[in-house]
């Protein structure tokens, strides 16, 4: 029983960038939190965060069948991604996509996204507790 919590280009710098958007929590916050809520429900959580799309592609690949679920936030590739988009239709373990922002209330460019129509599901908006939501998604499903 294992979740992966994957982020993406610049999600590494939470606490210190644009805190008015995001927040003052940090990655570690993040995967603390996570990890302590699967830990609850009988899950292991792993984590990784890359700012180079082909390690997310990489990774993605690689957690094909080993993981209930992926919680994924892909940060801006989420918006330009046909290559995230490929790797998560080509495995089959269900990723839902994450983020911090409500990005449909931002500016046009973060509207559309390349993956949610390949995604299980999509959580937007609610800062930390985006991450928690899309948890309990995968944790409270079974
Ligand atoms: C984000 C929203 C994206 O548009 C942006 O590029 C990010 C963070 C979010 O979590 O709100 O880096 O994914």
């Amino acid at each position: 029983n294992r979740l992966l919590l994957l982020n993406g280009p610049n999600i590494n710098l939470l606490g210190k960038r644009e805190k008015e958007v995001y927040g003052e929590f940090t990655l570690r916050d993040i995967e603390t939190e996570v990890a302590n809520l699967a830990q609850k429900h009988g899950h292991e959580l792993d984590c990784f965060q890359s700012n180079h799309e082909g390690e997310l592609i990489d990774r993605l690949q690689q957690a094909n069948g080993k993981y209930s679920g992926i919680i994924f936030n892909p940060a801006a590739y989420t918006h330009t991604s046909i290559a995230l988009r490929d790797a998560i239709m080509a495995i089959e373990t269900p990723v839902i996509e994450v983020h911090i922002s409500n990005v449909h209330k931002r500016e046009a460019f973060r509207q559309q996204s390349m993956l949610a129509s390949a995604c299980y599901g999509q959580i937007v908006g609610f800062g930390m507790k985006s991450y928690r939501l899309a948890a309990l998604a995968f944790l409270e499903n079974k």
